[in-house]
C-alpha cells in the first residue's frame, strides 16, 4: 500500500488515477511515500523522511523548494501545459476588461438606484466616461512562449490583434505551433517598444525577477496595459502602480494581488485563479498523478 499525503484539494479525477486497493490518500497521513499539492507553500515544511516523489497539480514550482528536493534525490513532477487553456482565457478576460473598463462600468451599474427612469438617466449619463477601445487596434507582446505563452498569442491573433512574441528559448516544438502571424520580437525591450499591452508568461527566477521594470514600462506606448498571470515578482509592482498614477498605464491585470495593489483602481486583480477551471485542475491532477503512480510503482521518471 502507498501512502499519499495531500497539502492542498487535489482534483477527484486526478485521485481515482490511484486506486483504493493500493493507495491511502488523505490530508494526514503517517509516513507518507510522496506529496501532492497545489500552491502549498513547502519551504518551511519538514519534508517526512518516507516521502520519495513530490507531485505538483500546476506548472510552477515556486512554492517547493526544488534544489533542496533534488539533493535528496526526490523528484518533483509537475503538470506543464495542463492548465494552459484556463490561463489563456483568463489572460483575454483581462485584457477586454482592461479595453472596456468592465470592472468599473459594472460597479457603476451595479450602484444605480431610483425608478427605471431615474436609471435610464444616469445611464446615458455614465456611459460616457467608460469608452473603450477594441483590441484590433492594439499589439499584444507575449513574453515568453511556451505552452501558455504561445496559447495567448494566438488566441491574441485570432481577436484580430497584431503580436509581438519574444523567448529566448523556444523550442522548435513551440516555434512550429506558433501562429505565423506573430512577430518574433529580437529582445525584451523590443517588445515593449513595440506594444501596447504586453502578457508575460515566464517563471519566477532571478534573472525574472523585476523583468517589467520602470526602464522598460517607459518604453511603452501611453496608455499600455501589463498583464501579468504568471507570478508576483516578475513586474516591478512599485513603476507598475506609478505609471497607472501618471496614467501613462491604463491597467495591470495581476493574478497575485498585495495590500498596495489591491485597492488601485487601475488594478483588476484576481485571486491566483489562472488555473481553476474545473478542467484544468482536473488536467493537472491526472498528469501529475499518473507521474506519481508510475514513479512509486516502477521509478519511471517523466516530466520532473
Ligand atoms: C500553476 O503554476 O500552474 C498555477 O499556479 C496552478 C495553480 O493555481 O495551482
Amino acid at each position: 500500500m502507498f501512502k499519499i499525503q495531500t497539502l492542498n484539494n487535489i482534483s477527484g479525477k486526478g485521485l481515482q488515477r490511484l486506486p483504493s486497493e493500493s493507495y491511502e490518500v488523505a490530508s494526514e497521513v503517517d509516513k507518507p511515500d510522496a506529496i501532492m499539492l497545489r500552491s502549498f507553500k513547502m519551504h518551511d515544511m519538514e519534508l517526512p523522511e518516507s516521502v520519495v516523489a513530490i507531485g505538483r497539480a500546476g506548472a510552477g514550482v515556486n512554492n517547493i523548494p526544488v534544489d533542496k528536493m533534488s539533493a535528496k534525490g526526490v523528484p518533483v513532477f509537475n503538470a506543464p501545459g495542463a492548465n494552459a487553456n484556463a490561463v489563456k482565457e483568463l489572460v483575454v478576460a483581462g485584457l477586454l476588461m482592461a479595453a472596456r473598463n468592465i470592472t468599473p462600468a459594472q460597479q457603476f451599474a451595479a450602484g444605480l438606484s431610483g425608478n427605471d427612469d431615474e436609471i435610464s438617466k444616469a445611464v446615458e449619463s455614465g456611459k460616457k466616461n467608460f469608452v473603450g477601445y477594441e483590441l484590433p487596434s492594439k499589439t499584444l507582446g507575449v513574453i515568453g512562449l511556451g505552452a501558455i505563452g504561445l496559447r495567448v498569442a494566438n488566441a491574441a491573433l485570432s481577436l484580430g490583434m497584431k503580436v509581438v512574441g519574444f523567448d529566448p528559448q523556444i523550442s522548435v516544438q513551440s516555434a512550429w505551433q506558433l501562429d505565423s502571424g506573430v512577430e518574433k520580437a529580437v529582445s525584451i525591450d523590443q517588445v515593449f517598444t513595440k506594444c501596447d499591452a504586453v502578457s508575460v508568461h515566464v517563471p519566477l527566477l532571478d534573472a525574472t525577477r523585476g523583468l517589467v521594470s520602470a526602464q522598460r514600462i517607459a518604453m511603452m506606448p501611453k496608455g499600455g496595459v501589463i498583464v501579468n498571470l504568471a507570478r508576483g515578482g516578475i513586474c516591478d509592482d512599485d513603476a507598475v502602480l506609478s505609471a497607472l498614477d501618471t496614467g501613462h498605464l491604463h491597467a495591470y491585470v495581476i493574478d497575485f494581488p498585495t495590500s498596495k495593489l489591491l485597492k488601485h483602481p487601475k488594478v483588476i486583480s484576481f485571486p491566483h485563479l489562472g488555473a481553476s477551471t474545473e478542467e484544468a485542475e482536473e488536467n493537472c491532477a491526472i498528469m501529475v498523478a499518473d507521474q506519481v503512480r508510475e514513479y512509486l510503482e516502477d521509478g519511471t521518471i517523466k516530466n520532473s
